[in-house]
């Protein structure tokens, strides 16, 4: 770009000229009051039950996350409610969203405002910022949902709208694009109902102004659009390069004793962090036994010996293609407590089964029941 054409950084320069912010505003909340979807977060303006659902929205589909939502606020009806409960029992209740450093996170935020703001959510996205699990996504969307700031956010959706409306340049995740496309968003949020609008922009991309066949003879901002004006629609934005999911294999000790089975729960910190598992530790693809054996016993601080296989799960995360290989052990000592891990219980499956477990590894327990682990 020449020295001529470089946009000006000056900060007397409004982020959106009026000219174009009010038509576009105005179609786009009144395109939302006609066309939005009847959600349930949608009925209510408890700032905690706004915030679960922007939490379960980060990662997760609107459709997967009704039921979730609304058992979550059934089981944890308030912050004081979510605070007071044991993070298993959080976690448990978050089985089958995945990411669960998002429970882990809403759990510690929750305790942070009992303590700090007598169970009273803050209400800008400033004071948010500094709670456990708040991005400036999540931020934004709380301040401006529940509270009307007018918070600019930027999401996948509202990210794809807005690199079309204004002809935003370079791929998902370039850093001088994320930049433009705040600078967007913070100059469009002022004006009336700043939640709404930020919802209109989001039920615009998810609804409207998809990744693939957008819908632009229905767009309500067609006319605004330097993209759909230059035929650009389809190119923008660039698609994301991805890298390819690792590998990653665990070895898991399918260990019995009188109709139980041993199960361990992991540290906070990392892959599936609190959650509870048949005990596992990270092997190489071709690991033998043998090794498989040793990494085990290093994990629960006690000698076991491998048996033979239960068969193996597969689970496809995000970033991780995941291989849950089911190994029958037993040991001359039954341990209590393991280095590796924060607990360790000896359950039956319906009592493994009511913990709180990642899918995969509830997936595992199964396989595991169902290949006889239980049978002498
Ligand atoms: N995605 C995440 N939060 C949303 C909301 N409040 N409305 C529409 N889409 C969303």
């Amino acid at each position: 770009m020449s020295p001529s054409r470089k946009r000006k950084a000056s900060t007397s320069e409004p982020l959106v000229e009026p000219s174009r912010r009010e038509p576009l505003r105005a179609h786009l909340l009144g395109w939302y009051d006609r066309q939005k979807r009847d959600l349930p977060w949608r009925r209510t303006r408890d700032p905690y039950a706004i915030w679960l659902s922007e939490v379960m929205l980060q990662q997760t589909q609107v459709a997967t996350v009704i039921p979730y939502w609304e058992r979550f606020l059934q089981r944890f009806p308030t912050v004081e409610a979510l605070a007071a409960a044991p993070l298993p029992d959080v976690l448990a209740a978050w089985r089958g969203l995945g990411y669960y450093s998002r429970a882990r996170n809403l759990h510690r935020a929750a305790q942070e405002v009992v303590a700090r703001f007598g169970g009273k959510l803050p209400s800008t996205a400033a004071e948010l910022l500094c709670l456990p699990g708040f991005g400036r996504y999540t931020a934004g969307a709380v301040a401006s949902i529940a509270f009307g700031e007018p918070a600019p956010l930027v999401d996948g959706n509202v990210a794809r709208v807005l690199s079309r409306l204004f002809e935003v340049e370079g791929p998902p995740g370039d850093r001088a694009r994320e930049a433009r496309l705040w600078a967007l968003a913070t100059g469009l949020v002022p004006g009336e109902r700043p939640g709404d609008f930020n919802q209109a922009l989001m039920e615009h991309g998810a609804t409207v102004c998809r990744p693939d066949s957008p819908l632009c003879l229905l767009c309500p901002v067609r006319e605004e659009c330097l993209a759909y004006r230059h035929g650009r629609v389809d190119e923008l934005p660039p698609a994301k390069v991805r890298a390819a999911p690792k590998r990653m294999t665990l070895a898991v000790a399918v260990w019995a004793h009188e109709g139980r089975l041993l199960l361990a729960r992991r540290a906070e910190k990392g892959l599936f962090g609190g959650l509870w598992e048949l005990p596992a530790a990270e092997v190489d693809g071709e690991t033998p036994d043998t090794t498989s054996a040793t990494r085990l016993a290093e994990a629960l601080g006690t000698p076991v010996t491998v048996h033979g296989h239960l068969g193996t799960v597969r689970r496809q995360l995000t970033h991780r293609a995941l291989s849950l290989r089911l190994l029958r052990v037993t040991g001359s000592a039954r341990p209590s407590h393991a280095p590796a891990f924060r607990e360790l219980r000896w359950c039956t499956p319906e009592e493994a089964s009511s913990l709180g477990m990642s899918t995969a590894m509830h997936k595992a327990l199964e396989a595991a029941v169902t290949a006889g682990a239980l049978r002498e």
